[in-house]
């Protein structure tokens, strides 16, 4: 079974202490950070860039998973991973070449994420899942933190799970939109391994992340 993890994202954080907040997420348990990078283009907010993930770095050991929302990403793969991200997921919609993009994130020495919306098909995925080590199934139409997960992402997600089981690949399964402590076990009985929480983290950060480890530890079992 691959391992579980929750990866916070910052977009619910309060940016005043966004430091502070980082340090209680991990030290009650997320090993991930999400960081979502919106350019106005590809969805309708613009939210941080380059300069917040620089600030944080220092920081920071946990991995940094940076989830770009940017029209063609292959533009910005170097100065992403110069500023400290350790996984980079680029969007199929988003990409002219999504092979290529993948290669470069990999070149550049981070691991490759590759994500859909929710209206494009999984099997999509299939080609490119030789150059993904994580696949990132959006579980709401990105852009904006705080809404209701679509019912049709757990079959979702179990399609894509079986797609990697049969690949043999060691690739993770995120998902991201919606997540809350009512519904993330029934999102981790899909198969998904790599749980993002916005908003159902960040109103109380340290005792949230508690709380979600709690389940995510006990169905590890
Ligand atoms: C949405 C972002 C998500 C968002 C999740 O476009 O990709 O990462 O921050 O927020 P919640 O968990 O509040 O749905
Ligand atoms: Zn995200």
């Amino acid at each position: 079974m691959r391992k579980r993890i929750l990866s916070p994202s910052i977009l619910a954080a309060d940016f005043a202490g966004l430091g502070s907040q980082i340090r209680e997420i991990r030290e009650a348990g997320a090993e991930y950070v999400h960081i979502d990078v919106m350019d106005g283009l590809f969805v309708p907010s613009i939210s941080f860039g380059m300069p917040v993930i620089k600030s944080l770095r220092p920081v920071s050991d946990l991995a940094f998973d940076v989830h770009l929302m940017i029209q063609e990403p292959v533009r910005y793969i170097e100065e992403f991973r110069d500023c400290g991200a350790d996984i980079l997921t680029v969007h199929y919609e988003a990409c002219e070449d999504v092979a290529g993009t993948l290669r470069a994130i990999r070149e550049a020495g981070m691991r490759s994420g590759l994500s859909i919306k929710p209206k494009t098909p999984t099997t999509v995925l299939k080609d490119y899942l030789n150059l993904c080590d994580m696949v990132l199934l959006m579980s709401v139409e990105p852009g904006f933190g705080g809404q209701k997960l679509i019912s049709s992402s757990y079959e979702r997600a179990r399609e894509i799970d079986q797609m990697i089981s049969a690949s043999d690949l060691p690739i993770d399964l995120e998902i991201d939109g919606g997540i809350n402590l009512d519904n993330v076990q029934q999102v981790l009985d899909t198969g998904v391994n790599v749980i993002v929480a916005g908003s159902a983290v960040f109103k109380n950060p340290g005792y949230n992340t508690r709380q979600f480890m709690k389940i995510l530890n006990q169905s590890q079992l």
